[in-house]
């Protein structure tokens, strides 16, 4: 029903992964005319006209004065969490927002303190970083424990890890990125049994959630009754490439926690824009039948790559959501290196592991959210250049 190799037209059109200036300053190459771009996380399919065209007649009507979002944002909000979810969040706990990282920045200048220690489970999501430098925090980490090529924790050495540092805050990336593991029900108490005695906010960024590749997913908005330290951070940025929109969403059921960061974003004349809020409405009122087509697609797309990529000395840890795919090459000291060579010599432009936080040695990240004509080149090339580079 919807072609996902009838990709966007995106070279110089202001797309950051086409746009050749920023290639060739990122990759340190010269002409970066006909470069294959795995990177970013961000998709080069087309949106559908279902979520198109309604945007188009908004579009259409000239409108972008000052405004008040409307009861059909949230209520499409409610429906997407219940049909996709099985989840009954409330009404009030929803906080428009601007981007993601905006919203997480803001979060955590205002719930914490000068010096609070704030806990992430490493390799996590660079940004996280930043999030917590920006603000004056210490960023604590937790090396996951990798067994049978996964991610997990152990739970008597995280509930050590909080007492001894004192933690105030955990930062969750759920799915994770770069790995694209959800948490299962288990963990998810586990880690909310020990945030609870010790009083710990929990910021679950949940923005990769919605592209479940085999109902793996559970939100931490389904505790949000139980346990009011939670905020739940998603948004259809990823689901539906719209992060030029700048538009997320929060959860909290903490009354005084959620109205004194809507007070904080407000204090900061930091607003959702009005044609990102109308997309949001648009997307889950009208893409579910889209994503779930894109879902299959994704899936496709990696059984491809992880086919091309079965390869001695290359092992792929193939996500439970997303597009992204996280793979670790033996014998390669640098991955910096190694990125800006196959960029240079094959054109192939990845994701470097470095760009995470901790425990990346060896591992880069491959987005195929793109055509498969274009994966069936682009991968082959990896494969080929990583022979000649181990050499
Ligand atoms: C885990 C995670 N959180 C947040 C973001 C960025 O979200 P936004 O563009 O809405 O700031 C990304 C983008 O890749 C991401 O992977």
């Amino acid at each position: 029903m919807y072609n996902f190799e009838d990709i966007l037209q995106r070279r110089n059109n202001g797309s950051k992964k086409w746009n050749e200036e920023y290639i060739e300053k990122r990759f340190k190459v010269k002409d970066a005319a006909n470069y294959y771009p795995l990177f970013i996380a961000d998709m080069d399919f087309k949106l559908p006209k279902e979520v198109i065209e309604p945007l188009m007649e908004f579009i259409a009507l000239g409108d972008f004065g000052y405004f008040d979002i409307k009861e059909e944002f949230y209520n499409s909000i409610l429906k997407w969490y219940k049909d996709r979810y099985k989840s009954e969040i409330k009404r009030e706990w929803i906080v428009p927002s601007i981007g993601a990282l905006s919203t997480m920045n803001v979060m955590v200048d205002k719930l914490f303190k000068k010096g609070d220690s704030i806990l992430v489970f490493t390799p996590a999501y660079g940004p996280f970083k930043d999030v917590v430098f920006n603000n004056g925090m210490n960023l604590v980490s937790y090396k996951m424990k990798l067994n049978n090529n996964r991610y997990s924790l152990d739970f008597e050495e995280v509930k050590a890890l909080v007492e001894k540092e004192d933690i105030k805050g955990l930062i969750i990336c759920n799915p994770h990125n770069p790995s694209g593991r959800c948490w299962s029900k288990e963990e998810i108490n586990d880690i909310i049994n020990i945030c609870m005695e010790k009083n710990i906010i929990i910021i679950s960024d949940e923005v990769h959630g919605d592209l479940d590749l085999g109902n793996n997913f559970n939100t931490f908005s389904d505790y949000l009754n139980k346990y009011k330290n939670i905020i739940v951070l998603s948004s259809p940025n990823k689901t539906f490439n719209i992060a030029g929109l700048e538009i997320s969403t929060f959860l909290c059921s903490n009354e005084e926690m959620k109205n004194s960061l809507e007070e904080e974003l407000s204090k900061r004349k930091l607003h959702p824009n009005r044609v990102g809020t109308r997309a949001l409405t648009l997307c889950y009122e009208n893409g579910s039948p889209w994503v779930d087509e894109l879902i299959k697609n994704i899936k496709e797309n990696l059984d491809l790559t992880v086919d091309m990529l079965n390869v001695e000395g290359i092992s792929t840890m193939v996500p439970d959501a997303g597009y992204l795919l996280w793979v670790k090459f033996d014998n390669i000291s640098d991955i910096d290196d190694f990125i800006i060579k196959l960029a240079q010599e094959k054109k192939v432009l990845l994701e470097t592991g470095s760009r995470f936080i901790k425990d990346h040695e060896g591992y880069l990240r491959i987005n195929v959210a793109t055509s498969k004509a274009i994966l069936k080149e682009a991968i082959p090339m990896i494969v080929e250049f990583y022979k000649e580079y181990i050499k």
